[in-house]
């Protein structure tokens, strides 16, 4: 088991490199195998991709790394099966389901892993399916999704799900005509995919506007994207900064994917800089409290909230965070309140009152972004706080170790 160990107190300076963004790779992977040959530029160096790499390989495809870039040759794929094990590795492994009913007209897979934060359904991925002409069946948890063709049509979203929208676009590519998507997600990570499939001959329309058109194509080929910087980590870092920073400067990130949670610091009067490219960032006294509530984006995104209560522990007065999005979302705060922060959780929302003395403590990353927060605890806490299960972790966030002990934190990891 990976152990994350931090000590708190320190000042953190210089600066982190921002890289690119897991939730955009983790799609663009599986969408690789919808054409010949791709290249990827800012391929994150996370755990998530390695595993995507697995799946690629074992279906036929031949994956090349240089450094950050990446080349996969879907040339000799092959419609296989993803196992169990495959499917439970991590969230994403569901982005097959579309990229391999669009591709092969049928696809076979499990219920997909990933962060336990909620009961995670997957009905709006099959319902699309079904609107495209699949069937679906589902026994022992193992889906098999086949069409004799799939033909576009009108798909209206309940919910504007990230997953649900990139699956309909990889299985409605090659689809016969016209497939609208409404009330899709806008995330940023969807309109890096759709430039991807764009760029290997696709004609997709609408990214950031709430309704995506796809208009079918018969064959795709080539193409290349670079990952768009990922602004989760960009997020985290700046609240290290806010937290336990002296110039901190967050560098090669994009401030307009983060506006919610900038206005958000501003409120509370967190002292930053923001330039094109890059924040600069310093601890700073007298923080106000602020109300929060996640939203899909351009709203506050669900995944900086666990990171943003640790710097709530620090502002005078009392804010809240309401989670909208999952309904299991605040394991953390146990971890937190045995710190010694003073939080209550209160349904769907957390009520956190400034907690001028955290002790460093035993904890455990429940999952990716709750491992963040802990860490980001750990910065201010008197002494040593150790992070179990740090593999969620290492997950999403690339070279975090040599990241943050660049900066000055005294942070290392141990495998017992
Ligand atoms: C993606 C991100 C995750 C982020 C989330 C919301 C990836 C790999 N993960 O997750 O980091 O926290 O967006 O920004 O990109 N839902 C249903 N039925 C469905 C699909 C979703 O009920 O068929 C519900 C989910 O249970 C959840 C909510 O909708 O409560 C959001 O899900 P969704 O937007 O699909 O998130 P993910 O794609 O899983």
């Amino acid at each position: 088991m990976e152990i994350l160990k931090v000590k708190g107190g320190n000042e953190l300076n210089g600066e982190i490199k921002i890289g690119g963004a897991k939730n955009s790779a983790v799609a663009l992977v599986p969408a690789a195998i919808l054409s010949n040959g791709v290249v990827i530029e800012n391929v994150p160096e996370i755990s998530d991709v390695r595993f995507l790499e697995e799946i690629v390989t074992y279906l036929g495809g031949e994956f090349c790394k240089e450094g950050s870039k990446i080349t996969i040759d879907s040339t000799r794929v092959k419609n296989r099966e993803i196992t169990l094990a495959h499917s439970q590795r991590l969230r994403a492994s569901y982005y097959f389901m579309g990229a391999l009913l669009g591709k092969f007209k049928r696809a076979e897979m499990y219920f997909p892993g990933g962060c336990q934060i909620g009961t995670r359904p997957i009905n709006l991925h099959l319902e699309a399916f079904e609107k495209l002409g699949a069937t679906v069946s589902c026994e022992d948890n193992k889906f098999v999704i086949e069409a004799k063709k799939l033909v576009g049509t009108d798909i209206d979203f309940a919910f504007a799900s990230v997953g649900a929208t990139i699956n309909t676009i990889l299985a409605a590519v090659l689809a016969e005509g016209i497939t609208t998507i409404n009330n899709a997600a806008m995330e940023p990570e969807i309109g890096n995919l759709i430039a991807f499939l764009n760029s290997m001959g696709a004609k997709i329309t609408g990214k950031d506007t709430g309704t995506v058109v796809i208009e079918g194509v018969k064959k795709l080929s080539g193409g290349s994207t670079k990952v768009i910087p990922d602004r989760i980590e960009a997020g985290t870092y700046i609240l290290a900064g806010a937290l336990a920073g002296n110039n901190l400067k967050i560098s090669d990130l994009e401030p307009k994917h983060l506006e919610s949670f900038l206005d958000k610091l501003k409120q509370i009067g967190v002292d930053m800089v923001v330039n094109e490219d890059n924040i600069v960032v310093s601890k700073s006294n007298n923080l106000k409290p602020v109300d929060i509530i996640t939203e899909t984006y351009p709203g506050f995104p669900t995944d900086l909230q666990q990171p943003i209560t640790s710097l709530l522990l620090t502002c005078n007065g009392e804010s809240t965070v309401k989670e909208t999005i999952y309904e299991n979302r605040f394991q953390n705060i146990k971890y937190l309140q045995a710190m010694g922060a003073d939080i209550k959780i209160d349904g769907d929302t957390i009520n956190i009152k400034k907690s001028s003395r955290l002790k460093g403590n035993e904890t455990m990353a429940t999952d990716l972004r709750a491992g963040a927060g802990l860490i980001l605890a750990g910065l201010i806490a008197e002494g040593e706080t150790t992070v179990t299960e740090a593999r969620h972790v290492l997950r999403g966030y690339e070279n975090i170790i040599r990241k943050l002990t660049a900066v000055g934190v005294e942070i290392e990891l141990d495998n017992v």
